[in-house]
């Protein structure tokens, strides 16, 4: 298991972009947690904000990974798989809307960003996930988006820190497999975790909108998607939307 450096802060832009700003600062060897209890300029995927007030999680996981793993991108899925595993062991039903959104009532709890940095034989990672953990009502229904947060779920303001020691445990030993195995033996974990399986999605990619049943997980973490032709699709990228039934 990687050792564990931990730098927190008050205040951060966004714990991602402090970690790539300060990559020369990194161990290599370790696992750098970054975190701050606020961040004035939270990103999402696509060149969206993340609201980031006080009272939640805001952590990127840095660490470099071999370069021999092509499987880089399904690092997402192995920290929204860690929290699900976290989630149902305090009995809630978290889903994952691919490629990995953590959603519980089917409102979104948390999102996970990923920024890499190539070098000759390895990849610096920064892996940063935002969890609304404490998120008052007031806040949450200026998300675009439906969204949640475990204090609303749960009932009671929760821990922080509790929280971030449980997922950081969780994420290096899944990081440990994934590096030995690779993704495909989280394939069926992923999948089990899938939100709409089975039902209609739409999928939004660059220059078109696909539409077909929510099918399964590939062995590389891809989203398969039976079209209304009867054929399976492979998604690698874009954003799903649940479709309600004409
Ligand atoms: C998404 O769902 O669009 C991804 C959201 C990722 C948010 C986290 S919060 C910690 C880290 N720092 C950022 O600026 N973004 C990620």
């Amino acid at each position: 298991m990687r050792k564990v450096i931990t730098k927190k802060f008050p205040s951060l832009d966004s714990t991602n972009t402090w970690a790539k700003q300060h990559e020369k600062e990194l161990d290599p060897g370790a696992m750098t947690c970054v975190l701050a209890e606020e961040q004035t300029k939270g990103r999402g995927r696509k060149q969206r904000t993340w609201i980031s007030p006080k009272g939640n999680l805001y952590c990127t996981f840095c660490f470099r990974i071999s370069h021999d793993n092509r499987q880089i991108p399904c690092l997402t899925h192995i920290l929204s798989i860690s929290l699900c595993e976290i989630l149902s062991q305090w009995k809630m039903n978290p889903k994952i809307k691919w490629p990995n959104d953590v959603l519980i009532g089917g409102k979104k709890i948390s999102g996970v960003l990923c920024d890499t940095e190539f070098y000759k034989n390895d990849v610096q990672i920064f892996l940063g996930i935002g969890i609304n953990i404490n998120m008052e009502e007031s806040i949450l229904s200026h998300i675009d988006q439906p969204a949640t947060s475990l204090k609303h779920c749960l009932g009671k303001t929760l821990s922080i820190e509790e929280l971030f020691q449980q997922l950081l445990e969780q994420f290096q030993k899944n990081l440990i497999l994934f590096e030995e195995k690779g993704f495909c033996i989280f394939q069926d974990r992923m999948q089990n975790l899938l939100a709409y399986r089975g039902q209609h999605i739409q999928i939004k990619e660059e220059n078109e909108t696909i539409s077909g049943i929510c099918h399964s997980i590939t062995c590389d973490g891809h989203l398969n998607v039976q079209l209304d032709s009867k054929e399976m699709k492979t998604i690698y990228t874009g954003d799903v939307q649940f479709k309600i039934p004409d």
